[in-house]
């Protein structure tokens, strides 16, 4: 009786949290993230979610990793087939999350442009999520480690 009413205190809490959650950002929880994915995608930028882009996106980018944004990022073939998968098997679908530039930055889909407006703090990249979404490295992008530059307006 007591270890019963004490889940369903956990569980209201849970429901509570969703609710909350639901009415503003959502569970915007991407990790953990397998480590081959951070060791060889967050070595130079956090690794970004793949749930925010679509498999085309995902797929231009691995196909691009040799001239990766003035850098080379290729890994070799069995890793690129490895990470493809994952990021295809976790890619969005929805048509705001489609690439909408040639090298398919996930700051030029419709979802991201629309979420942050299209200016970034002063000096600062969109790229850098982390600047903004402390847990980013985690794959956390909820509100509650949210934390916007002062002065800046989306
Ligand atoms: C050697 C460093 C390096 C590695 C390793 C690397 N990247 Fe990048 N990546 C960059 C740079 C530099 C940019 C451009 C950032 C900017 O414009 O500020 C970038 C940008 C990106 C963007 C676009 C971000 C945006 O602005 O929308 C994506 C998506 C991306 N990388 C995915 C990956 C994936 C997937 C991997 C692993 C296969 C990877 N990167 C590995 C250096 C790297
Ligand atoms: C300059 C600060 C800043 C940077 C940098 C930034 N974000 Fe955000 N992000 C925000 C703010 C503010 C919100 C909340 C928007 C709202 O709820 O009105 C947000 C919301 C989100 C959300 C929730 C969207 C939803 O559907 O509720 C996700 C996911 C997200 N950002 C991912 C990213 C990713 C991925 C990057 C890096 C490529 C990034 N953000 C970079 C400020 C930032």
């Amino acid at each position: 009786m007591k270890i019963s009413s004490q889940l369903f205190a956990a569980l209201a809490v849970l429901t509570t949290a969703g609710v909350a959650s639901t009415a503003s950002a959502g569970d915007n929880n991407y990790g953990p993230y397998p480590n081959y994915y951070s060791e060889e995608c967050g070595s130079c930028h956090v690794p970004y979610p793949p749930q925010r882009m679509t498999q085309a996106g995902w797929q231009t980018q691995i196909n691009g990793l040799k001239h990766h944004y003035g850098t080379d990022a290729s890994v070799d073939a069995p890793a690129s087939q490895t990470i493809l998968s994952y990021l295809v098997n976790n890619a969005g679908w929805k048509e705001k999350l489609a690439p909408t530039d040639p090298t398919a930055r996930i700051t030029k889909t419709r979802w991201f442009t629309k979420e942050h407006g299209a200016t970034a703090p002063k000096g600062k990249s969109f790229s850098d999520c982390a600047q903004c979404h402390t847990k980013a490295v985690q794959g956390d992008f909820n509100e509650q480690s949210l934390k916007v530059p002062a002065g800046w307006l989306k």
